[in-house]
């Protein structure tokens, strides 16, 4: 299996039916309908937000340490047979706290999982919910600061249209000035002024979707002379509507602008593919030969936040 980084998975979004179910009975919680259609039918979505509408929906089965300890680990160890030596993976605390669950019972259960994995590097990135606003943001980089130590860095997620990134401003600044790493989805839904904003008001390192920055030329130039890393992911983008099929998707333009692109998978218990199903799935569309996909997976290593050593060791 080619050796590969994932830098875009959200570990709520690898919650497998099997495990929701196993967990809903362990805690007594009774799941939405919907919640276990998995089993039998593929989830379908209209858009990213009948998307978030389940996955927030089944979070609140995550009760204890344990329960997090086994989502993650779970994920661990799924990645690793996916060619997986390094995860840096998004989490998204203030749905856990709006759920009841203590804030230090999440980071001791993920983290745990993170320091016991001997198969792949990982580490977290802890994601503030747009939709929640700018104030909830910062009271939520406050409340994480006793756990400074556990997370690398910090990201933006949930529903993007109607929240700009340019909200975020203050509470970037002040993860910047805590030396955290700052990512941010953008141009997902939103076109690429959002991706501008991410990069010139929040600092982002990284720009996780950035699809439609291939509306405009000026910033597809931008982030091609400055090597500002992409995290693509083909099989959310198809099972979100985002594009109306795989075989419509921009990663072929993408690679061809020379820009620093990356494949992942975004909710793989959701849009069906873990890391290595994403690389199958655009080989198989695209045709790509050996040399592409050890481009993407070497883009990869080169757009995480490890060590120069680490990634050449890995790569
Ligand atoms: N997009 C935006 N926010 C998210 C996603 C996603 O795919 N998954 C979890 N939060
Ligand atoms: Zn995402």
């Amino acid at each position: 299996m080619l050796p590969k980084a994932e830098l875009h998975v959200h570990i709520e979004g690898t919650l497998e039916p099997g495990l929701l179910v196993r967990l809903a009975a362990r805690n007594g919680v009774t799941l939405p309908a919907a919640g276990t259609r998995g089993r039998t039918d593929r989830y379908r979505f209209t858009g990213l937000q009948s998307f978030l509408d389940l996955y927030y929906a089944n979070l609140p089965v995550l009760r204890t340490e344990e329960d997090f300890h086994d989502l993650a680990r779970a994920y661990l160890v799924r990645a690793a047979s996916a060619g997986v030596r390094r995860a840096e993976i998004f989490f998204d605390p203030q749905a856990h706290l709006a759920n009841g669950v203590p804030l230090e019972v999440v980071f001791a259960g993920l983290s745990a999982a993170v320091e016991e994995s001997a198969e792949v590097s990982a580490e977290l990135i802890l994601c503030f919910l747009r939709d929640l606003g700018a104030q909830a943001a910062e009271e939520m980089l406050r409340a994480a600061m006793p756990f400074r130590e556990r997370f690398t860095g910090v990201g933006l997620d949930s529903a993007e249209a109607g929240f700009p990134p340019s909200l975020f401003r203050e509470v970037f600044r002040r993860a910047a000035a805590e030396g955290l790493h700052r990512v941010a989805h953008a141009g997902e839904e939103g076109g690429p002024d959002y991706v501008w904003e991410a990069l010139d008001v929040l600092g982002a390192e990284r720009i996780d979707h950035g699809i439609r920055a291939m509306e405009d030329p000026v910033l597809v130039g931008r982030l091609r002379d400055e090597r500002i890393p992409l995290t693509v992911c083909p099989l959310s983008n198809v099972a979100l509507n985002v594009v109306p099929s795989l075989a419509a998707h921009p990663l072929p333009a993408m690679l061809e602008e020379g820009l620093l692109v990356s494949v992942h998978s975004d909710d793989p218990a959701y849009f069906g593919g873990y890391a290595d199903d994403n690389f199958a799935a655009v080989q198989r569309e695209f045709g790509l030969d050996e040399d592409a996909l050890a481009l993407l997976a070497r883009n990869s290593f080169d757009s995480c936040f490890a060590s120069e050593k680490d990634r050449e060791r890995w790569k």
